[in-house]
């Protein structure tokens, strides 16, 4: 059975997953960072602990935590399910076991619900969606996509995909986006078009400390380099 989300789900990953999916530095870390579509990871919240400076942006914090809680809730069956389902797909290590993936997404989303209010007053998560963000040209360091683009190809047209992309690297000077696999692990069929079409900022697909989807250790980054970081 393949994997189907009829549409994009909440789902968290937290600081540490985000640190390896991204291959991020230390000094990386402290760049001003956009997560777009970060939605209940915890990066956010537990980066700027660490005096970081990230925004996120996503179409959930136009809800209130009770609401996104709530489809935290739903969320979670149905995921696990398709995981359970779908266990081939993944490697089993790192995370050892369904039980352990609930509860390891679960204590990230918590984490982000519990600086939500705050987060939300400080305009640290900002409602708005890709392809068309609040932001002026180079506001950003470094746009991070998780778990969103190229994740999502079968609810996501190749066009989204190109405009979305356009978009991140008119507000910030690099894009990094992880996987470049789809839902049921395979590569996205949008790859090697994103590689074409963004050819002049000099894509590179690097492999990264981290993999979950089985053979998804890769993160795509792109550079627009008319001023460098
Ligand atoms: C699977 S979650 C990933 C969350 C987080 N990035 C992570 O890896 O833990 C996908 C997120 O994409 C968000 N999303 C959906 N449409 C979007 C859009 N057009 N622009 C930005 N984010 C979007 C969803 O609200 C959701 O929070």
């Amino acid at each position: 059975m393949a994997i189907q989300y009829k549409s994009i789900v909440p789902w968290g990953r937290s600081f540490d997953e985000y640190t390896r999916m991204f291959d991020l530095t230390a000094s990386e870390l402290n760049l001003r960072i956009l997560g777009c579509g970060d939605g209940p990871a915890s990066f956010n919240v537990e980066c700027n602990r660490r005096g970081g400076r990230v925004t996120s942006v996503d179409p959930l914090y136009r809800f209130s935590r009770d609401a996104i809680e709530q489809r935290i809730a739903e969320t979670y069956e149905e995921v696990l399910r398709q995981t359970c389902a779908n266990q081939d797909k993944f490697i089993w290590n790192t995370i050892p076991s369904l039980e352990d993936l609930g509860s390891i997404r679960m204590e990230a989303m918590r984490c982000f619900l519990a600086s939500y209010d705050d987060g939300r007053a400080r305009g640290i998560y900002l409602p708005g969606e890709l392809p068309d963000l609040p932001f002026a040209d180079r506001t950003f360091d470094l746009a991070l996509s998780s778990h969103f683009l190229f994740l999502y190809t079968d609810n996501l047209t190749f066009e989204f995909h190109v405009s979305a992309i356009r978009e991140m690297l008119r507000v910030a000077h690099e894009v990094r986006i992880f996987p470049i696999l789809d839902a049921n692990a395979r590569e996205s069929r949008y790859l090697n078009g994103v590689l074409e079409t963004f050819q002049k900022y000099k894509p590179e697909i690097r492999t990264v400390d981290y993999e979950f989807q089985r053979g998804g250790n890769r993160m795509l980054t792109l550079r627009n380099d008319r001023d460098a970081i």
